[in-house]
């Protein structure tokens, strides 16, 4: 269980090195993502959305099925011959790299190549930088056991499921091993995130960062809007600003730490903060967000995930 009383010098600490990691500019320098160790395993019977396996999945392909996706995955194995080695990643695509999503299964070729830009303006260097180690060309195809719930192009459907496009790929691997670990629990993930292994995983976290980054609806909110420019430190609520980036958009493309949560569903963002104040997600480093949403009211609460979603 997360301890505030103990931890609150220690914290306060965290607080300024994780300030100071989302303030350097260039090179990512907190790189240890991999888990979080001092946090302790949650309670699983408190998982908050046990029913996303009823909804339907938007568009998923015939092979999509979330209770069989290894063998998705190894299926995948044939892709390999037309896959482009990963330094070719960032070469301009030949040509429909701006919309593959209508033939995917027609063509033996899979295009998953970044564009230059994208629609959000990011260089191809920045998609690059922020996709990680792994391959998005491979992982479009071993991505389709997600993309049921998460969408083809990232943006899921339903706001129970979080869009994943444009965010980091390491941040999107560490939570798979995080749901894997316990450190983060959720019925659906958890179960999932053990049949990927780690190649994998990198490939399919790296596509799903290529993607056109998420954008919100342009909802605004007062109270959420006062809490993520300028926070309250009476309460030990750092400005989500100084951690999440200009519009909820994250750091630099080399700072995987903090996430893109800028245009992200509301319901989703507001699950996630009543998750860290209950102490039922536990796997920011240091308890960085339980600590945040400790005195955070209802009210205040709702308006973030308002205005968050809206970025
Ligand atoms: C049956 C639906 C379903 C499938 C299939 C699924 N997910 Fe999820 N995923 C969810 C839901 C629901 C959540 C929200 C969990 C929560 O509330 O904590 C989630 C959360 C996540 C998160 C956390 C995102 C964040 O912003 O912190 C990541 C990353 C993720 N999924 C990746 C994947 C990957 C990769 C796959 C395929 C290997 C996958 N998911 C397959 C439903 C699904
Ligand atoms: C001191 C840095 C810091 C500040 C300030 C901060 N956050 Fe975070 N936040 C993080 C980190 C680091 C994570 C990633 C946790 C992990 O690795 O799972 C995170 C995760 C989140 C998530 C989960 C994202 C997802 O996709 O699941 C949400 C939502 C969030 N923060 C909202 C906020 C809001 C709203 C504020 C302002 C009230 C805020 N944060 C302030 C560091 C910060």
């Amino acid at each position: 269980m997360f301890h505030m009383k103990n931890s609150i010098a220690a914290s306060f600490t965290l607080i300024v090195l994780l300030s100071a990691a989302a303030f350097a500019e260039g090179e990512g320098s907190v790189t240890s993502t991999k888990t979080g160790t001092d946090v302790v395993k949650t309670d699983a019977a408190k998982s908050t959305q046990k029913k996303p396996l009823k909804k339907k999945r938007a568009k998923a392909s015939p092979k999509t099925d979330a209770a069989t996706p290894a063998a998705d995955a190894a299926a995948t194995a044939k892709a390999d011959a037309t896959t482009p080695p990963k330094s070719d990643v960032s070469a301009p695509a030949p040509s429909n790299a701006a919309a593959p999503q209508d033939n995917v299964s027609a063509t033996p070729k899979i295009d998953a190549a970044p564009a230059k830009n994208d629609a959000s303006g990011d260089s191809a260097e920045a998609i690059k930088q922020r996709s990680g180690p792994g391959d998005p060309v491979a992982g479009k195809e071993k991505s389709e056991l997600c993309q049921g719930c998460h969408g083809e192009e990232g943006i899921s459907a339903e706001g129970f499921a979080p869009k994943l496009a444009g965010q980091y790929g390491i941040y999107i691997a560490k939570q798979l091993r995080n749901f894997q670990a316990g450190t983060r629990v959720h019925q659906i993930m958890s179960a999932i995130a053990a049949t990927v292994s780690d190649n994998d995983l990198a490939d399919i976290a790296a596509y799903f960062a290529s993607r056109t980054k998420m954008t919100g609806n342009g909802s605004t909110n007062k109270i959420g809007e006062q809490l993520f420019l300028h926070g309250d430190m009476t309460r030990m609520m750092v400005a989500c600003v100084n951690c999440h980036g200009a519009n909820g958009k994250g750091k630099t493309p080399t700072n995987p730490v903090f996430p893109v949560i800028g245009g992200q569903h509301k319901d989703y963002i507001r699950g996630q903060l009543i998750n860290f104040r209950a102490g039922d997600r536990s796997n920011s480093p240091g308890g960085i967000m339980n600590i945040i949403t400790q005195k955070m009211t209802d009210a205040e609460l709702d308006g973030l995930a308002e205005y968050v979603s809206g970025l």
